[in-house]
């Protein structure tokens, strides 16, 4: 049966959740699940925004066949061809073979490498920044968005209602659980952090690109941001604007130290233990630290986002970086984190190597200080080593 939220007189939400899925793009643990949003506008012509994943076609058929009430779909606006938005787009061309696709020339070229549906070439509308659509009482106007999170990416704006169809940004990984504003749930304490994690794991290495939309929005009178992901923000939107717009700077949240270790036999562990321990000796609040071993690594990353100090702690294996470590430090680089203060402790029982190979790969980082030389551990912790963590976390908190 249908399941649908009506968000405007206008406008009805037509996407499904998917709390069946492991791994977001085949990586990304989804515990809470996702959700695909599509948005369907019911004006003098009707409207479709963007559609869903193949895993939850059956669902959202039955959304828009019902908020269509019998009606032709007239238009279909692509915002976004990555699959997990533009897989049904065959299913609704079959549907509605008349319908007519609003998109742009890097999107009609990717229509055509995903799929082998035949339309004729003026069924698509190509639309450049600016142009516009009218539907009656609407006006929708396109804001491209490059890299934000693929390169055809673009945005819609109704100057009507002043409703932002935001695509991937301003989304979050979990699954809509009833609600569908994010004013209407505990959205600080449930969903940021799943928010944070989506941003810097999906779009967080394209800062400048991301920035350069936030521009192009803060010239626009923006009442509700509708995302492909996650809730809809109608309400208090300079909160989650102002996380973007930290973000997408690589502006730290919080003043504290985050603590990733690669520990085999504990030694290491030990070191980040104690190390820990004195930082919060002398006052240090809110730290936070992870087995690169037993948390994912989109998590420790996107906390690597959130705080300002970031300590490493690996064993030597392999006469290289424990394997997870350097995934991460790999993932760390990838995504271009910058404006970070960092220290690293290296263990390794008969040749320590690990120390010099995290600083050659850490110091790809824009803007990025070493807070002190490495500390480096053989084997276990002992008692000659307390001074060299004790000036350790005496530099990291004199460089709070
Ligand atoms: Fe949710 Fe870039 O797709």
């Amino acid at each position: 049966m249908y399941n649908t939220k009506q968000i405007t007189t206008d406008l009805f939400w037509v996407g499904a959740n998917d709390r069946r899925i492991a791994l977001f793009e085949s990586v990304y643990p989804v515990p809470t699940g996702v959700s695909y949003n599509s948005y369907l506008l019911m004006d003098e012509k009707t409207v479709l925004l963007d559609t869903v994943d193949r895993a939850v076609t059956h669902q959202f058929m039955e959304n828009v066949e019902h908020v269509l009430n019998g009606r032709h779909l007239d238009y279909l606006i692509i915002n976004h061809m990555e699959p997990d938005h533009c897989a049904e787009i065959p299913t609704i061309v079959a549907k509605y073979p008349d319908i007519k696709i609003v998109c742009n020339a890097k999107t009609q070229t990717m229509i055509k490498q995903f799929f082998d549906f035949d339309l004729d070439e003026n069924q698509y509308m190509l639309v450049k920044e600016g142009d516009t659509l009218n539907t009656g009482k609407h006006n929708l106007t396109f804001v491209f968005a490059p890299m934000v999170h693929w390169p055809e990416v673009m945005v819609t704006y109704d100057t009507t209602d002043k409703i932002l169809f935001s695509a991937d940004a301003f989304g979050a990984f979990g699954a809509i659980d009833g609600n569908i504003f994010a004013d209407e749930v505990d959205y600080d304490h449930r969903y940021m952090d799943e928010a944070r994690r989506y941003y810097t794991n999906i779009v967080g290495k394209y800062g400048p690109q991301v920035q350069a939309l936030l521009k192009k929005a803060s010239n626009l009178d923006i009442k509700m941001i509708c995302p492909l992901h996650g809730y809809i923000w109608r309400k208090n939107l300079e909160v989650f604007i102002d996380k973007y717009l930290k973000w997408s700077s690589y502006t730290p949240e919080t003043n504290s130290v985050l603590i990733a270790y690669a520990s085999v036999y504990g030694g290491t562990q030990n070191a980040a233990e104690i190390l820990a321990t004195k930082l919060a000796q002398r006052g240090v609040k809110d730290i936070k630290m992870y087995d690169v071993s037993t948390t994912h690594l989109s998590y420790i990353l996107s906390d690597a986002f959130k705080y300002s100090h970031i300590v490493f702690a690996s064993t030597t294996y392999n006469n290289g970086i424990f394997v997870n470590m350097e995934n991460l430090l790999h993932d760390v680089v990838a995504h271009n984190l910058q404006n970070r203060k960092i220290a690293i402790i290296e263990n390794g029982s008969w040749a320590p190597t690990c120390g010099k190979l995290m600083t050659e790969l850490l110091s790809k980082l824009k803007n990025t200080e070493f807070i002190s030389s490495n500390v480096m551990i053989k084997s276990a912790v002992k008692q000659d080593k307390a001074e060299e963590l004790d000036n350790l976390a005496q530099a990291i908190v004199s460089s709070m």
